[in-house]
């Protein structure tokens, strides 16, 4: 997929602390005077945010797997063809907060879905883009966890402790599969420590795009 921005996307457990560290990511970026869009998945444009409200509706117990599996990916398709794609295309760094790699943990490691068949539909719905990073926020998922407001929990953080460490074990399985295109941090260090870090391994990629 050719364009000439630079995309960027961060994984993790529930509550590991990933928004943070995009806000804090995203306004270092636009302050070196770049244009940046901080969208998240699912959603982003109307209908992928409508597709992200299903999703996340504590009364679709009934939905399946593979039902859950195939709304994730037309809200990324939604997503990718009316929004990231156009800001890549016109230079633009895009900081997202969750992508496909999501999917192969929550869908794939956690739901056990077929990992060949959620490939599948992930190059249909990214028209092939991939990250130039991704950074990881591991963290113990109890931790994670112990930061959501249980009343407010949406359907998937509703889910077992063993689901969420099955999804944990998933990311940190995909990040040794492509170790160039992932960062893993820890969780657990400080806000601003954490920030540096991943600054540390965003910036040279900024430098490279303007070559
Ligand atoms: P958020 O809580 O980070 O906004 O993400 C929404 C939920 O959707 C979160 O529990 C992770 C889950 N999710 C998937 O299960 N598969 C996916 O492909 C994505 C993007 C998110």
């Amino acid at each position: 997929m050719k364009h000439n921005g630079l995309f960027i996307t961060f994984e993790g457990v529930e509550g590991c602390g990933k928004s943070t560290q995009v806000r804090l990511l995203a306004d270092a970026i636009e302050a070196q005077g770049y244009t940046v869009l901080r969208t998240r998945e699912p959603g982003g444009p109307p209908i992928a945010e409508k597709i992200r409200a299903l999703l996340l509706d504590p009364a679709n117990t009934e939905m399946l797997p593979e039902t859950e599996a195939l709304l994730y990916m037309a809200s990324r398709a939604q997503h990718t063809g009316e929004r990231i794609l156009p800001a890549l295309r016109r230079g633009q760094v895009v900081v997202c907060d969750r992508y496909y790699d999501s999917t192969l943990a929550y869908q794939g490691a956690a739901r056990k879905l077929s990992e060949r068949a959620i490939r599948a539909q992930i190059t249909f719905a990214t028209f092939g883009l991939v990250p130039a990073a991704t950074i990881l926020i591991d963290l113990p998922v109890e931790v994670g966890l112990g930061r959501i407001d249980p009343i407010r929990a949406d359907r998937l953080e509703r889910e077992d402790l063993a689901f969420h460490q099955r999804v944990r074990q998933g990311f940190l399985d995909v990040a040794k599969v492509e170790p160039q295109r992932y960062l893993v941090v820890d969780g657990q260090e400080k806000i601003e420590e954490l920030h540096l870090r991943i600054k540390r391994h965003v910036y040279p990629l900024l430098q490279k795009m303007e070559l």
